[in-house]
């Protein structure tokens, strides 16, 4: 069994993990609408990570004997800039992300909880992967700037992505 204060961050990570979810596919959709289907792919696959991120606490929930209870999900903004502009707010998302999966694992190293150390190792190494991602594909729009073929040649690239 997780200590209480464990147990109220580990299911407040869950709702974290499933708004970046929302957050996403709320991007996703816009990719569509300003047709660039291949970043909206790729927003796609990133919803599908998140739900699977938070799926990971939900079921680490349940095997350290504790009870699942979702939180609200706010909705997620509507309407967004340029690509650019929606990557530099992935990557700062990510870091806010980066930010409270550090602090669980403080709170783990505090509570002398040896199981959730391990089992937040694992979401240390894919924030920084998450961020890595970002900045890399934020790199990649700097340098295309305002030429359409670049970004086209980009949106082929991010279909790929699986
Ligand atoms: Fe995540
Ligand atoms: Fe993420």
């Amino acid at each position: 069994m997780v200590s209480k204060k464990m147990h109220v961050a580990l299911n407040k990570q869950i709702g974290y993990e499933f708004s970046s979810a929302y957050l996403y596919l709320s991007m996703s959709a816009h990719f569509h609408a300003v047709n660039l289907p291949g970043f909206a792919h790729w927003m796609n696959e990133q919803y599908k990570e998140e739900m699977g991120h938070g799926m990971k606490f939900f079921s680490y929930i349940y095997e350290r004997g504790g009870k699942v209870e979702l939180e609200a999900i706010d909705k997620p903004p509507s309407s967004f800039k340029n690509p650019l502009d929606i990557f530099k707010q992935v990557l700062d998302h990510e870091k806010k992300v980066s930010g409270t999966i550090n602090a669980l694992y403080e709170l783990a190293l505090k509570e002398s909880d040896y199981p959730s150390q391990v089992m937040l190792h694992w979401f240390i190494a894919e924030q920084v992967e998450e961020e890595k991602a970002a900045s890399d594909i934020i790199e990649q729009l700097k340098m295309i700037g305002d030429a359409p073929a670049g970004l086209m040649m980009l949106d082929r690239q991010l279909a790929a992505r699986s």
